[in-house]
C-alpha cells in the first residue's frame, strides 16, 4: 500500500510540473497591412494572454492558452484581422510526439541509433562520444564552457590535420524548442564522418578547414523541453529582480544589443539579458571563436520558416559583402530544393524577417567572419515547432546539400 502511494505522489508530481497544453490552439493570423500587424503586436504586450509568439513576421502565429482564446477572437475580428486556427489541439500533437519518443531503443553505437527520431539530452551526449570512439582520427569533442546549470557544452571537432586549419563552424539548438535542429545537427555529424572519405566535395573540404558543430547551444533549455516545458525557448538563467527565468540567447551578442527586436523584460521570450555576453552559452562560444581566431564560416541553425538568412538583423545598413552572400544564399537553397523541392527564402535578416538585435550571426559577421548565416529549418507552419519526427531524416538531408554548398564556397574563396 506504502509504495503504491508512493509511486501515486511521484506520478501525481510528474504530472502536474510537467506543463500540459490542453485547450492551446496555435493561430495563424494575417494582417493585410502594417496598421494591423501593429494592431496584433499590441497583443504581445498584454502580459495577462500568456500568448506565446512562435513568429512574429506576416503571417503571424500564435500560441494562445485556452484561457485567452475568446479575448484574442474578439480582438481580432473586432478589428477585421483574418486569421484561423492552424493547430487546433496542441496537447494531442504533443501527445503524439511523445508516444513516437518512446519507441527509441537505446543505441549501442551510431549505426543503431535512430535518426528518425527525437532524442534527450542525454542520448544525444552518449551519441557524440560513440561517435568519436568509433572515428578517433577524424572526431573529437571540446567542452567549450558550462551552461548556467552546470551541463557542459560540447563541441565536436572534424580535423584531418594541421593546426588551426580555417574552420567552418556549425551550430543547432540554441533555441531550446526547435527540436529539428538539434535533431539535424546528429545527422550533420554523422553524415560527415560517412562523406569523408565518399563524397568528393566534403573530403576536399575537410582536408583543408576543420568544421566544429555544437549540437545543443542550449542543454538546459533543451533538457526543460524535455521534462517541463516543451515550448520553452530561451536558457534556464534565474535572473535577478524578477520571477521570470531565461534568457534569450539570440539576443545576448555584442551586436546592436538591447535595440529593438529584443526586450529588457526578462518575462518576454526575447529578453537579452543584462548585458551582452552575460550568458555563459554564448560566452562560451565568443571565446571560443576569439581564441581560434581562423573561423571562415559561421552557420546557425534555428527552425521554423524555411529561410537562409545573412547579416545584418539590428541595422538596415547592407553587410559590406551582401552581393555575394545573397549569391551563395541562392545556390544554397537551389541546392536544398534539388531534393525535395522544398523551397526557402533568401536574404538579409532585417529585410527577410524583421529586425531582431544582439543576433549571433551579426556579432560574428562584425568580427569579419564574413559567411556568416542562419537557417529556418522546415516547416512554414502547419507544424510549427512540432514537426513530426518522420521529417527529420529528410530536413537534415535537404539542409545538407545548402550546407555543402556554404562550405564549399568558404573552401574555394581563402580570405
Ligand atoms: C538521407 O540521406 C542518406 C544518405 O546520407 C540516405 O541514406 C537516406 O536514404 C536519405 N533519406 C531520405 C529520407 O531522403
Ligand atoms: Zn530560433
Amino acid at each position: 500500500m506504502m509504495k503504491q502511494l508512493v509511486a501515486f505522489a511521484a506520478l501525481l508530481v510528474a504530472v502536474l510540473s510537467k506543463e500540459n497544453f490542453h485547450g492551446h490552439q496555435v493561430f495563424r493570423i494575417v494582417p493585410k497591412d502594417d496598421v494591423q500587424l501593429a494592431l496584433v503586436r499590441v497583443m504581445e504586450d498584454i502580459l495577462d494572454l500568456e500568448l506565446d509568439f512562435w513568429r512574429w513576421v506576416m503571417p503571424v502565429d500564435v500560441r494562445v492558452p485556452s484561457h485567452s482564446l475568446q479575448v484574442v477572437k474578439s480582438y481580432l475580428e473586432s478589428h477585421s484581422i483574418k486569421y484561423f486556427a492552424m493547430i487546433k489541439d496542441l496537447q494531442a500533437l504533443l501527445d503524439e510526439e511523445r508516444r513516437q519518443m518512446k519507441s527509441v531503443a537505446a543505441a549501442g553505437n551510431t549505426d543503431s541509433f535512430d535518426y528518425t527520431n527525437y532524442h534527450t539530452l542525454s542520448e544525444i551526449y552518449s551519441f557524440q562520444d560513440m561517435l568519436v570512439a568509433e572515428n578517433p582520427k577524424l572526431v573529437s569533442k571540446t567542452v567549450i564552457g558550462q551552461s548556467f546549470e552546470g551541463r557542459p557544452l560540447n563541441v565536436l571537432k572534424f580535423s584531418t590535420g594541421g593546426s588551426n586549419r580555417p574552420a567552418i563552424w556549425i551550430d543547432t539548438g540554441i533555441h531550446a524548442r526547435e527540436w529539428v535542429t538539434q535533431a539535424s545537427g546528429i545527422v550533420f555529424a554523422q553524415k560527415i564522418v560517412t562523406e569523408y572519405g565518399t563524397d568528393s566535395a566534403l573530403t576536399e573540404i575537410l582536408n583543408g578547414m576543420d568544421i566544429f558543430l555544437e549540437m545543443v547551444v542550449n542543454p538546459d533549455g533543451y533538457h526543460f523541453t524535455h521534462t517541463n516545458n516543451r515550448m520553452w525557448r530561451k536558457n534556464r538563467k534565474q535572473n535577478q529582480d524578477s520571477s521570470c527565468v531565461g534568457v534569450d540567447l539570440n539576443r545576448n551578442w555584442n551586436a546592436g544589443f538591447g535595440g529593438r527586436g529584443s526586450s529588457n523584460n526578462p518575462c518576454t521570450e526575447i529578453y537579452h539579458g543584462t548585458r551582452a555576453h552575460s550568458e555563459p552559452e554564448v560566452e562560451s562560444i565568443v571565446k571560443f571563436v576569439e581564441s581560434h581566431g581562423n573561423i571562415k564560416a559561421f552557420i546557425s541553425i534555428h527552425s521554423y520558416s524555411q529561410m537562409l538568412l545573412y547579416p545584418y538583423g539590428y541595422t538596415r545598413k547592407p553587410a559590406k559583402d551582401q552581393a555575394e552572400l545573397d549569391q551563395v544564399a541562392q545556390k544554397a537553397v537551389t541546392a536544398l530544393a534539388s531534393l525535395y523541392g522544398t523551397s526557402f527564402r533568401y536574404g538579409s535578416i532585417i529585410k527577410t524577417i524583421y529586425q531582431s538585435s544582439g543576433g549571433s550571426i551579426d556579432w560574428t559577421y562584425n568580427r569579419g567572419i564574413k559567411y556568416s548565416y542562419t537557417f529556418e529549418l522546415r516547416d512554414t507552419g502547419h507544424f510549427g515547432f512540432i514537426l513530426p519526427a518522420n521529417q527529420i531524416v529528410p530536413t537534415a538531408n535537404e539542409t545538407w546539400l545548402a550546407l555543402k554548398v556554404i562550405m564549399d564556397h568558404t573552401f574555394k574563396n581563402p580570405y
